[in-house]
């Protein structure tokens, strides 16, 4: 199987999350997913970067213990990516020691190569970027016009890393690698840096007390930047023994990050990593910045984007969509909720919503919402009516056009790749309107004409579907289910897809408005108002849910019209003990299979850090195939009676949340790695 590493940097944890994390890791998490879908064996990384001057002042300010500063933090990271549904496979804190253990073995390491050295630094340093900057009128600090502010006089004992050991080297590699920095432009803007020469890097901070100390000489610690960018391989076990993978997973694949840190990621990265011999990442891609009122957004200066807003008012899907169609990747892009409004209503409430409810209304009404058969002009050779050709023609540019998808998606241009999704949806939807069923299905000996108009629609509504899961989990998983389509369309490699297997026979499911038209004056005053009731300061707030247990449990499947959803009423109180009765554990599934005769029930082995294995029953097997729960970590009440079901004992219970008026089940998971057998409490 092929593997596939990809990254995103790692969150400063000195303010609250922004629009502009979402974007990363959004974007991270369309990828993740699509390479999934397309069989590769995806390892996603992200999490938060929590040493450094920059935090501990931000802790200072609020009069806060630092770690108690970034663990709140850090918990509103977890919260707010949760509800977004990303699809991480882990989340690393720099604070984690296991990363810091590492950090500082690295550090040994280019040091033994020869690569540190002990000297005296001088220099204006900027706090905001955590970085010294040139003097460039004599004696004059500079000005830092992304933080706003002038920088600061430093001078202290430093280690310094040779970094002018490396121009020659970088520039050779650059030029034998032109993959490694993108988009192109980029890559000269790099190339012209390294060439116009490299200064030696200070490495370590007398002046800075929350940071990983340097081994033999804590006096010092270790530069934020050498810190966090580590973190790509401590997550993955180097210099460690807590993680593991990194045989299996580096070099990555492909390092997102914005372009406002790309020399870190394009200069001092693969030095160090050039420094003890490790291999360098594929491909770092930088992209644009979200602007708002015609500046970056960042919490420096204060015009964010509240995630919590955004989610209050539209559902993931919607920002996933916008943030992939309306960015050209690697530009920067104007952030307003009047676009995001506007590209809601055309292209998903007009666009595909209206497509997916006319077809398969269609189906309910002319065909008792039964898919009919494979029509002659997808099964016969001599097709030869000109309604038949026009079906054909319509098959031939849906495949035609789901490989510019596919070729659009592999280079990153996103919104392109979009572009010719929503060609094919102008297509059937000119080709639904040029049939004219509706006249069709007044004269039952235009039967086989009907019926091949509404197999074409649905035909590309699948390939359409299976396209955009990546992008939409939640909306594609709708329609798939309206289809009455088996899986899940993030199960289908859409490269793989045959015209014509759309399975006959099969009754279509209950057709639901998925892209309601949002009334825009409505909207934009209540945004309005809310805005104002949470002022976008930078104020750390807590997270919105606190208790033990969901900060850290995750949802990682796509849920459908979760801002709708009404909460449940809370049940009678109980008291501490009533709660500590229940014996929550961590396990992991080790086999997964369906239960003969019973369409609800997976039967599952579980590692819950025990002497013998455990069998637990569990009702998920219409929403999780057997293969995608093997090897995840879930939660169960590991002191449940046992009781038969079916002829097996189910020894436990295993948590999820229960969704809509279905129940369907989103099983509980954990952003961080947790062992076999610990206690939930
Ligand atoms: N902690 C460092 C990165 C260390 S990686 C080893 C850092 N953190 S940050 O919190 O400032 O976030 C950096 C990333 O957030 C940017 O590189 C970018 O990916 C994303 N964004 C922050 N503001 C953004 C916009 N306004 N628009 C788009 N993305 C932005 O730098």
């Amino acid at each position: 199987m092929k593997k596939f590493y990809i990254t995103t940097p790692i969150y400063y944890v000195n303010a609250r999350p922004h629009l502009g994390h979402l974007y990363t890791t959004t974007i991270a998490d369309l990828i993740a997913r699509f390479k999934r879908q397309r069989g590769f064996d995806v390892f996603f990384l992200t999490g938060t970067d929590e040493h450094g001057q920059k935090i501990e002042q931000a802790a200072n300010k609020r009069n806060h213990p630092v770690k108690e500063h970034v663990d709140e933090v850090v918990a509103e990271y977890l919260d707010i990516f949760s509800r977004y549904g990303f699809s991480n496979d882990h989340w690393i804190r720099t604070t984690d020691d296991y990363h810091k253990e590492a950090v500082q073995e690295l550090f040994r390491k280019a040091n033994e190569a020869g690569y540190i050295y002990k000297g005296y630094y001088e220099g204006w340093f900027c706090v905001g970027c955590a970085e010294f900057k040139e003097e460039e009128e004599q004696g004059k600090a500079p000005f830092c016009p992304l933080h706003d502010r002038e920088a600061e006089r430093v001078s202290e004992e430093s280690y310094f890393f040779k970094l002018s050991a490396f121009q020659e080297p970088l520039l050779k590699y650059y030029e034998e690698h032109p993959e490694f920095i993108k988009p192109e432009s980029r890559r000269n803007e790099i190339i012209n840096f390294v060439s116009s020469g490299l200064k030696d890097l200070s490495v370590s901070r007398v002046s800075v007390k929350w940071g990983i100390p340097v081994l033999d000489d804590p006096a010092h610690t270790i530069y934020v930047w050498f810190d966090a960018l580590s973190n790509y391989i401590t997550a993955l076990g180097w210099g460690n023994k807590v993680r593991s993978g990194f045989d299996k997973y580096w070099p990555a694949d492909l390092q997102l990050v914005g372009k406002d840190i790309l020399r870190f990621h394009t200069v001092y990265w693969p030095a160090f990593l050039m420094a003890v011999g490790i291999e360098l990442p594929k491909t770092v891609y930088a992209h644009g910045m979200w602007i708002s009122g015609g500046r970056k957004i960042s919490k420096e200066l204060g015009n964010i984007i509240d995630p919590n807003i955004l989610l209050k008012f539209f559902s993931r899907d919607y920002v996933r969509y916008f943030s992939a169609r309306e960015m050209v990747f690697g530009l920067d892009g104007d952030f307003t909720y009047s676009a995001l409004i506007n590209r809601v209503n055309s292209d998903l409430a007009k666009g595909l919503g209206n497509l997916v409810s006319r077809t398969l209304k269609m189906v309910e009404k002319y065909c008792q919402s039964i898919i009919p058969s494979a029509p002659k002009a997808f099964t016969s050779p001599d097709a030869s009516e000109s309604w038949q050709k026009t079906a054909q023609a319509l098959r031939d540019s849906t495949i035609e056009l789901s490989k510019v998808f596919e070729l659009e998606f592999n280079d990153y241009n996103f919104s392109r790749a979009l572009e010719a999704v929503w060609e094919i949806i102008s297509k059937v939807d000119k080709y639904i309107s040029d049939s004219v069923p509706w006249n069709l299905a007044k004269d039952p000996s235009n039967k086989e004409h009907l019926d091949t108009v509404l197999y074409t629609s649905l035909e590309a509504l699948r390939f359409i579907t299976a396209m955009l899961a990546p992008i939409m989990p939640d909306s594609t998983l709708s329609i798939w289910l309206q289809m009455g389509l088996a899986n899940k369309p993030n199960d289908i490699n859409p490269e793989s897809l045959i015209w014509g297997e759309l399975p006959s026979g099969n009754k279509i499911g209950e057709v639901k408005a998925l892209f309601p038209n949002l009334d825009k004056d409505k909207l934009m005053a209540e945004i309005e108002e809310e805005k104002k009731k949470m002022s976008d300061s930078n104020e750390v707030k807590p997270a919105e849910n606190t208790s033990p247990i969901t900060e850290v449990v995750a949802v990682t499947e796509p849920v459908i019209e979760t801002a709708k959803e009404p909460i449940p009423e809370l049940k009678p109180m109980i008291n501490i003990d009533d709660f500590l009765k229940v014996d929550l554990r961590v396990a992991q599934v080790l086999e997964a299979e369906r239960v003969p005769k019973a369409d609800k029930l997976l039967r599952l082995v579980l590692d819950a850090g025990e002497e013998n294995k455990r069998q637990i029953l569990a009702g998920i097997a219409q929403y999780y195939t057997p293969e995608e729960m093997v090897g995840r970590k879930i939660i169960i009440v590991a002191n449940l009676e046992p009781r038969k079901l079916r002829g097996f004992e189910s020894q436990g219970m295993l948590l999820a949340a229960s969704i809509g008026e279905a129940g369907k089940p989103v099983v509980a998971g954990f952003l961080e790695d947790v062992p076999n057998g610990a206690r939930l409490k």
